[in-house]
């Protein structure tokens, strides 16, 4: 990966010329840097803040968008490795590139706007007035129903060529009592699996497994059963597909 372990000449350079700051952008400059780069006209408030990120309610002309900020220093991540400058752009530039790639394979995803560095923009799920709720969050209407289309939409992601590693209640949205997908941030694309594809592949397939996990406990709730085993296996099946493709 570029830039591992180091800065490269170009963040050395605007460190010497005094063009980073080194504190957390306030609210203010954050909502200033989405209108600077033409993400949108207006911004409202702050949807959900995450390990990582912050997501806005924003408007583009009469549209209304979500705006996701991923945060250059209050992170999550412990550990020894140092934080690279650049390191949250190369992020929410997987994840909008994730996002695209489902969206045009048919997933029910947000529909990508724009990315500018650490931020991009999305279709904004909810109405006017309300946010959809995280499926978490959410009394489902019908929930047998609607446990069928979240099987179906992670086997429309795995048809898409996607897998999402970061399956959970929190990152299912309830949109017009169909599950939405977001938070792609973790996911792989089959197609592009590198080496040792493998490998990666296994990995992703066991975090699908802990995000059926999660959502079988979910749907215990409503005394459904989600059988984790034979979802994986169905997302098996649509990814051998590209394999042979
Ligand atoms: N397109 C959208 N429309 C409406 N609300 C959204 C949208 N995308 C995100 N949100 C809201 O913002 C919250 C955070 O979004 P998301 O899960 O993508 O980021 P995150 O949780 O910060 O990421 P991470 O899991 O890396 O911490 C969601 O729980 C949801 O409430
Ligand atoms: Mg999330």
């Amino acid at each position: 990966m570029p830039n591992d372990g180091y800065l490269d000449d170009s963040v050395h350079w605007k460190i010497r010329n005094g063009l980073v700051a080194f504190a957390e952008p306030t609210q203010r400059e954050v909502a200033d840097a989405i209108l600077d780069c033409g993400l949108a006209t207006e911004v409202g408030q702050k949807l959900g803040s995450g390990k990582e990120a912050d997501v806005y309610l924003c408007r583009d002309g009469r549209t209304l968008r979500a705006v996701k900020v991923y945060r250059q220093y209050r992170t999550a991540h412990k550990g020894g490795r140092r934080i690279k400058l650049e390191s949250m752009g190369q992020r929410a530039l997987r994840e909008f590139d994730l996002l695209a790639y489902a969206w045009q394979g048919g997933a029910r995803v947000p529909e990508p706007g724009r990315r500018n560095e650490n931020m991009f923009s999305m279709q904004y799920l909810g109405t006017p007035s309300v946010v959809a709720p995280m499926l978490n969050d959410s009394v489902l209407e019908d929930p047998e129903s609607f446990l069928h289309q979240t099987v179906a939409g992670i086997e429309g992601l795995a048809e898409a060529g996607i897998v999402h590693s970061d399956l959970s209640p929190f990152n299912i949205l309830v949109h017009e009592n169909l599950p939405w997908f977001i938070d792609l941030a973790a996911g792989i694309r089959v197609d592009r699996l590198g080496s040792p594809p493998w490998i990666r592949l296994q990995e992703a397939l066991r975090s699908l497994e802990h995000g059926g996990a999660a959502l079988a406990r979910y749907f215990r709730k409503y005394n459904l059963s989600l059988d984790t085993e034979d979802l994986v296996a169905r997302v098996r099946a649509k990814i051998e597909l590209f394999r042979i493709a």
